[in-house]
């Protein structure tokens, strides 16, 4: 799928961009990978290891369109990895998200139709899902143009999906680092005992982008199929013996996220290893209903019931403290 093809990953020096280079240089045979953001020393420093010829650095805000244009130059499929992500943060930079989670999504979808980009994989977040932050917020925005995208696109045929996905263990800012170092002050904060979130490794994350590559037909959330953990066993699973302090949930933050909710319900189908939202836009009569059942059915995807909703705590699948202690073993943090 990828093997002879240019990509170009937005953000292609964090925690995703870094993995995902990896692994399809590992296993593709691209032609070129366009790294894009913004600053110079995170892609210097990413130069140092990542030498492989194919690999190209570009600088680059997705808030630039005339830079995005050039990059695009020979593109044929862009992974929009680029975001601001930090909750509180956004809370405090409203305008700020908006111009890069949502202002560089519209930029985005405009340069890959005229540059005739064939699929554009944007990546979403459990955060986006019935928002209560501006963070999922702009996050949701940005996926309503990525499937409106579609519509634009006219004749250019430029098809345009989502990943959706939560808590990825180990990468930037993430709450293992952050245990770990209030770990070494002999406490470690806990916001509920009764709070729980999804858990994905950055690997399992770039294996949903290559589904979505291959899959997407355009307009779908792809969302994996992933456990769930308590917060406070994962504490526990990292410094058992160090106290925990309850210290009272913080504003934007859920006690529990949610991926697909029941509103979404009726256009969301199970397939063995994820689900997928179909695009509301698409059509909901019965006949197209009929079509896209049809479809999905070549692949063993079923509806879901009415009053499905896939939240991180009615999931079916949990991680104990021992499977997270094998897990954090196997990561480098
Ligand atoms: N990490 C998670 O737990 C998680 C969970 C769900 C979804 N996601 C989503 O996954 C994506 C990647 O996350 P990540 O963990 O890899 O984040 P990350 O490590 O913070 O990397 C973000 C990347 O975006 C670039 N960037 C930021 N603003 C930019 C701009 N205006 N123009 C161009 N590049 C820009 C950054 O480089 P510069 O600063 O140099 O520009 C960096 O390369 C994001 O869309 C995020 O919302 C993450």
């Amino acid at each position: 799928m990828l093997n002879n093809k240019t990509i170009l990953v937005t953000g292609g020096t964090g925690s995703f961009g870094q993995t995902f280079v990896n692994l399809t240089l590992d296993r593709y045979t691209p032609k070129k990978i366009i790294i894009y953001s913004r600053d110079e020393m995170k892609q210097f420093e990413m130069s140092k290891t990542f030498t492989d010829s194919r690999i190209r650095f570009f600088i680059g805000d997705v808030r630039d369109k005339s830079r995005l244009k050039r990059a695009c130059d020979g593109v044929d499929y862009i992974v929009h990895a680029a975001a601001l992500k930090i909750v509180p943060i956004a809370e405090y930079n409203p305008f700020e998200y908006v111009k890069t989670n949502i202002c560089g999504a519209t930029n985005i979808i405009d340069v890959a139709i005229d540059r005739g980009v064939k699929k554009v994989v944007a990546l979403s977040t459990d955060k986006a899902c019935n928002p209560i932050n501006l963070y999922g917020a702009t996050k949701l925005c940005s996926d309503k143009l990525f499937i409106g995208g579609n519509a634009y696109s006219g004749e250019h045929h430029t098809r345009f999906a989502v990943v959706r996905y939560g808590n990825v263990i180990g990468s930037r800012g993430s709450v293992i680092p952050f245990f770990k170092e209030q770990m070494k002050k002999g406490v470690i904060p806990i916001t509920d005992e009764r709070m729980t979130r999804f858990w994905i490794s950055l690997q399992s994350g770039v294996e949903l982008v290559y589904k979505a590559l291959l899959k997407a037909d355009g307009g779908e959330i792809f969302v994996p199929k992933i456990p769930s953990m308590r917060v406070i066993d994962l504490a526990n699973a990292i410094a058992p013996e160090v106290p925990k302090k309850i210290i009272g949930i913080r504003p934007g933050e859920k006690l529990h996220e949610m991926m697909i909710s029941e509103d979404d319900a009726r256009f969301t189908y199970d397939f063995y290893d994820h689900y997928r939202i179909s695009s509301p836009l698409a059509g909901s009569s019965p006949s197209f209903i009929t079509s896209i059942e049809e479809k999905y059915a070549e692949e063993n995807g079923q509806a879901v019931p009415s009053n499905f909703c896939y939240s991180s705590d009615n999931n079916s699948k949990w991680l104990s403290i021992e499977d997270m202690k094998t897990l954090l073993g196997n990561l480098k943090i």
